[in-house]
């Protein structure tokens, strides 16, 4: 099979390197990629949003099948796009990316399928929007409704915060149009949890659940991320758990999503809060987490190739994907000043030393090479360092010797990733 993965992170970094190792792989490109992925596929440099110029590079290179990573080019047609010119893209059609690409969207469709989540109400007025805030107090959640970069949120503990943050999003327009209307809803507690299943439109195959670290510092403090580490499998989550999710959350809204005409294939990512009245939904995405993502495809031992062409052959029934016994464990380092400002430029070493730790695996995420091979970083998360272990903490304890084995003084990480599984012992 001649592939095309679309993204150039610490994400699509994982799934050159799993779909790399499929016997039935015979080309791989990533487009645009980053020079970690050019150890595994051949780098063509198109932007992720370029979906003219992706379609014709598919076309002429007779690709089977195309898997883009990130949301963006999923929200704006990639597989539309794909599928007109005949070309299998393995993700949701822009009508199904509406369940990450519009909060509103993705409440209707969990309140029309039963899926227990938060409850919500929707604004276009700002005046409104503040009257519900004054009258429902503090602690609420602020949410642009469109795509913000994962930065559209505001759990806001006082009522002047959830008040600042209408008049960020509405007033001053500060995510765009993105937050010209709000989603405003309750406040969940408990354990967060993300759950991944792959889909063909009618089927789902669970692809495990992990558990990420959004602030930027130990003991999660400081501002919110992308993600500053993950670890798999939860112990809050266990099997159990985790199937009758799969039949209240997952399932539930592939019907739906069915019955509305538009039917989701590729990867759903349930954004789950464990509350004292039992699992919730947060919010759906379209795609595989980063850098959850990179722990997962660790512990899979079935090839995914032939998986990613069934589920947008719709022919997942009769499916089964084999893992690993093992935990799995994925460190962001990240380029000091993340997220407001992150430095580029400096350089980065030590990566051999990294990769040959017993157990661990170095994905890149924001890095560029010289001319001469020097690598820099070129962005805010600038690798995924990533270890197996029998147990949690055997994974973490390689994770972390192989961060010390890399040499880069600009960059930082947490050093506490798994704590909330590994301090409950
Ligand atoms: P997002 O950037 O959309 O991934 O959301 C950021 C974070 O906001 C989530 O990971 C949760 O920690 C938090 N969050 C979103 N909705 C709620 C809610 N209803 N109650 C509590 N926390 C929430
Ligand atoms: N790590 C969270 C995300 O990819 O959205």
């Amino acid at each position: 099979m001649r592939v095309l993965v679309v993204g150039s992170g610490g994400r699509e970094h994982a799934l050159c390197w799993a779909i790399a190792a499929s016997p039935l792989l015979t080309k791989l490109w990533c487009a645009p990629g980053n020079p970690g992925i050019a150890a595994v596929a051949e780098c063509v440099p198109i932007g992720v949003l370029d979906l003219p110029a992706l379609v014709a590079f598919a076309k002429d290179n007779a690709v089977d099948l195309v898997v883009p990573g990130p949301e963006a080019p999923l929200v704006a047609g990639i597989t539309d796009a794909m599928e007109q010119a005949g070309i299998a893209c393995c993700g949701p059609t822009a009508a199904a990316a509406q369940l990450e690409g519009s909060k509103t969207f993705a409440k209707e469709v969990a309140d029309a399928a039963g899926i227990p989540t938060a409850q919500w109400e929707r604004f276009e007025d700002a005046e409104a929007a503040r009257a519900f805030i004054r009258r429902r107090g503090a602690p609420i959640v602020v949410k642009a409704d469109g795509l913000a970069a994962g930065k559209g949120v505001v759990v806001a503990a006082t009522e002047a915060e959830a008040l600042a943050a209408v008049d960020a999003m509405m007033d001053q327009h500060v995510f765009g149009a993105a937050g010209s209307s709000v989603v405003i809803e309750e406040c969940l507690t408990g354990d967060e949890v993300s759950l991944f299943a792959l889909c063909d439109g009618e089927t789902a195959l669970p692809l495990g659940s992990a558990q990420d670290h959004k602030r930027a510092g130990d003991g999660d403090t400081g501002p919110n991320t992308g993600g500053m580490g993950s670890y798999s499998p939860v112990p809050m989550f266990p099997p159990a758990l985790e199937q009758a999710c799969m039949e209240a959350i997952i399932q539930p809204a592939l019907h739906e999503m069915a019955r509305r005409g538009t039917p989701f294939r590729g990867i759903l990512y349930a954004g789950l809060m464990l509350t004292p009245d039992g699992p919730k939904l947060i919010e759906f995405n379209v795609r595989f987490g980063d850098p959850e993502c990179q722990v997962l495809l660790l512990k899979l031992r079935s090839d995914l190739l032939p998986a990613l062409q069934a589920a947008c052959d719709g022919e997942l029934k009769d499916f089964d994907l084999r893992w690993h016994d093992v935990a799995a464990i994925g460190v962001v380092l990240a380029a000091r000043g993340y997220p407001e400002a992150p430095e580029r430029g400096s350089v980065i070493r030590g990566l051999v030393a990294a990769g040959a730790v017993p157990h661990a695996a170095v994905f890149h995420s924001g890095t560029e090479a010289d001319a001469d091979g020097v690598l820099r970083a070129a962005g805010g998360r600038v690798l995924t360092v990533c270890a197996i272990g029998k147990t949690l903490k055997e994974a973490r304890d390689s994770a972390y010797a192989a961060v010390d084995a890399v040499d880069w003084p600009e960059g930082f990480c947490r050093h506490d990733i798994g704590w909330r599984a590994l301090d409950r012992g």
